[in-house]
């Protein structure tokens, strides 16, 4: 068996020494490829470069190499873009040509082979799929049905956090509540149900999965099956792990919720009361549109884009109010002054309260959840700012360099959402600028803004009414250091936070 193993792998090391002699003859001749580090055989720049391609050591080699760069991780070409006129070219102006996604085998075990929306090719089953999925959840209407459920899971965690003594005293790891209210907020516009407190069973079952789904698919364990072809093998007791644990997630998901909704909607019929997204998305299974696999990685898509990208903003929000408390009392004053004390935010006055969207748009600079976007990909042979791009490319977008890049923002390390009301008050986390894009924009921009934005405000915002938000005992900052996966940044320690309700 070793000896079999031990076979392929030299079969495979002598065809990728042809593909790197290949590479490099092309980089001489016919193909005028993007600058990069040297790459060496087999390897190309990986061991170079290492396996954290994070932003900030993107940011890195941008500075030495350029706005566009090439990395050669294995056999797999690597496209790194840092300027905003490169950026529009990728997402906007060549949309269609760069409109892809990149899978591994990894990813494909967790789409089903792209059967999904979020990491399917550019084309008929993306557009279906994000067709399918807009009416359900990501419109204005949607806002204006579930908000009242949002200001209600957020008042249920004001007054949960109330009663815990501690709070006000040692502190509390403040996310942990946080994440079972971003769940129920998701929950409810998916099947009409919610968990009641952070023990319920299922619950905990369902937030196993999905932390297990997210560190499988974000870890860099898997990169040198991925990068060298032929090592992939070597992946078989990695892979056998996704795919157990993917097919324990998707049998949780149709079980517990799907057939359960089904099961109520036949029984029930229309006194079940408001349709919900997963009702809307069986109408389209029932249509012919899609099948019931496209419907379950509807559901573990919104599972894995929508809820941890949330709860990592709000994390931050929180974390970097209780590191500026003059920012933190500046939010408290307007809050206090245009609804007046005491009176609960709701989403409707979020559009009335700048500072609130100052911080919001802040956070989200400094602190950009999905700083390389979520990777694009060429289908075919493309130009980018006059290289050529060679098919399969994999491109990143270091979203988190453009607003963060100090020779187009002012001071850009410091936390100042004064800057969102001064200088840069013109610009939108839509994307109406391409130095500031934390959802991305154009084709397969994120949808879930619309949702995004307002619960972000309501949170913050009822947070900072109710409470002051402190660092614990003998502490004068909390730890913002930052940890990155594939592609994404979070905090790396949950930060316990004294909690200290106010009084009016
Ligand atoms: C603060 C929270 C969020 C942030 C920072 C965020 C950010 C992003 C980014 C950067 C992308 C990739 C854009 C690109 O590749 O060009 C994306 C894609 C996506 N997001 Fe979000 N997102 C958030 C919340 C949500 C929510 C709440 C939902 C759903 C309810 C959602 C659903 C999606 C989907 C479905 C895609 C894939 C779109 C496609 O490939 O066509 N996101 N998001």
């Amino acid at each position: 068996m070793d000896l079999l193993i031990l076979e392929k792998t030299l079969i495979g090391l002598f065809v990728a020494i042809i593909g790197a002699i290949v590479i490099s003859k092309l980089r001489g001749k016919r193909f005028k490829l993007p600058p990069g580090p040297i790459p060496v055989p087999i390897f190309g720049n990986w061991l170079q470069v290492g396996d954290d391609l994070n932003h900030r050591n993107l940011t890195d080699l941008a500075r030495k190499f350029g706005e566009i760069l090439l990395l050669r991780m294995g056999q797999r070409n690597l496209i790194v873009v840092s300027s905003p006129d490169l950026a529009k070219e990728v997402l906007h102006t060549q949309g269609v040509e760069f409109g892809s996604r990149t899978r591994n085998v990894v990813f494909d075990i967790f789409t089903g082979k792209g059967q999904d929306m979020v990491f399917t090719v550019y084309g008929e089953h993306w557009r279906k799929m994000r067709r399918i999925m807009t009416v359900p959840f990501f419109t204005n209407k949607v806002v204006q049905q579930y908000r009242f459920g949002w200001e209600d899971e957020i008042s249920r965690v004001v007054e949960d956090v109330k009663k815990m003594p501690e709070a006000a005293t040692n502190g509390i790891v403040l996310r942990t509540r946080l994440q079972l209210m971003m769940y129920n907020n998701m929950y409810r516009i998916m099947f009409d149900r919610r968990f009641e407190s952070v023990d319920d069973e299922l619950f905990q079952r369902l937030k196993k999965l999905n932390g297990e789904r997210s560190r499988l698919a974000q870890s860099f364990d898997y990169n040198y099956g991925d990068f060298i072809p032929i090592l992939r093998p070597l992946l078989r007791k990695y892979l056998k792990m996704c795919r157990d644990m993917q097919e324990k997630r998707l049998k949780l998901f149709k079980d517990y919720f799907l057939d359960e909704r089904k099961k109520l909607t036949s029984t029930k019929g229309s006194n079940v009361g408001l349709k919900c997204a997963i009702d809307h998305i069986v109408d389209a299974q029932e249509k012919g549109e899609i099948n019931e696999d496209n419907v379950l990685y509807i559901v573990e898509n919104i599972n894995v884009a929508a809820i941890e990208t949330t709860l990592w903003s709000i994390e931050w929000g929180i974390a970097e109010l209780v590191n500026h408390p003059e920012i933190q009392q500046k939010l408290r004053h307007e809050l206090d002054t245009v609804l007046g004390p005491g009176v609960q935010i709701t989403e409707p006055d979020t559009h009335k309260l700048p500072y609130l969207q100052a911080v919001i748009k802040e956070t989200l600079r400094l602190r950009m959840a999905i700083p390389l976007l979520v990777p694009h990909m060429n289908l075919h042979d493309a130009k980018l700012g006059g290289f050529d791009i060679p098919a399969e490319s994999k491109i990143l977008v270091n979203a988190w360099f453009l607003a963060n890049n100090p020779e187009h923002w002012k001071n850009p390390e410091e936390f100042r959402p004064e800057r969102f009301l001064e200088e840069e008050a013109n610009v939108e986390a839509n994307g109406n600028d391409f130095r500031y894009l934390p959802f991305g924009v154009g084709r397969r921009s994120c949808p879930g803004i619309i949702l995004a934005l307002p619960i972000l405000g309501i949170t913050l915002g009822r947070l900072v009414q109710n409470f002051e938000l402190l660092p614990p005992p003998g502490q004068d900052k909390l730890d913002t250091t930052e940890k990155g996966g594939q592609f994404s940044m979070f905090i790396l320690k949950h930060s316990t936070i004294v909690v200290k309700p106010r009084v009016f």
